[in-house]
């Protein structure tokens, strides 16, 4: 099976969890992408959804389902979202798409983080896949260089504005021992808007698409 049928498996498995009547977080990615049709086919059944990204926040609209603005949310029953990697913790290394910070927005306004991811997805220490960081544009060189004290590679994602207006550093090479401290430290540098590791609030149900069918990891 081809890994875009894994994804759409998992993202059309997802409808299953989200509720009548309810606004749904709705995260980004060539995975959310599926669970965003799936969740055209149940749209007079739901309220809406908060959207993480400009490009879901079209395919939304485009399927005419109502975008709430997130000031106007106070919680969500669920946010559905991929990963680019996962461990046995369900904490997460998101981003890649670089709509990191309005994911963590929408994660930490959500009971349930739900994660849709293919199989390859799974690991077993974050850190192959280079973690994104978002910076304020004048802050990048700066930010650089906290990054490599750290014992990381940033490398500068050429050509990429995200959705808020900053840039984006991807960073490799650093073994991530502690999730959670390495969250806490780099947000803490000056000039970080937010970093694209989900450990301080990872995911609560995983939903993995295998050739064997759709798991569920509670
Ligand atoms: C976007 C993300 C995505 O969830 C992540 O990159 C996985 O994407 P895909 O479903 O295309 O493999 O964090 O910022």
């Amino acid at each position: 099976m081809t890994q875009d049928k894994l994804k759409k498996a998992v993202g059309w498995a997802a409808l299953k969890y989200v509720k009548f009547n309810s606004i749904i977080g709705v995260g980004t990615g060539s995975t959310v992408a599926h669970f965003i049709d799936a969740l055209g086919t149940i749209k007079y059944h739901i309220k809406g959804a908060v959207s993480s990204s400009d490009i879901s926040t079209a395919k939304l609209k485009n399927l005419g389902i109502p975008v709430f603005d997130c000031n106007t949310v106070d919680m969500l029953d669920v946010y559905v979202d991929s990963a680019d990697e996962i461990n046995k913790q369900k904490q997460m290394i998101k981003g890649g798409g670089a709509a990191l910070t309005r994911e963590k927005i929408i994660a930490a306004i959500a009971n349930k983080f739900i994660c849709i991811i293919d199989e390859s997805k799974q690991v077993s220490i974050l850190g192959k896949f280079p973690f994104p960081v978002e910076v304020i544009p004048m802050a990048r060189s700066a930010v650089a260089r906290e990054l490599v004290r750290l014992g990381g590679l940033p490398e500068y994602r050429q050509n990429v504005i995200t959705d808020n207006g900053n840039e984006i550093l991807d960073v490799h090479y650093l073994q991530i021992v502690d999730a959670i401290a390495l969250e806490n430290t780099i947000n803490c540098i000056a000039g970080v808007v937010s970093v694209g590791l989900f450990a301080n609030r990872g995911a609560d149900l995983v939903l993995v698409a295998t050739t064997n069918g759709v798991m569920v990891i509670e």
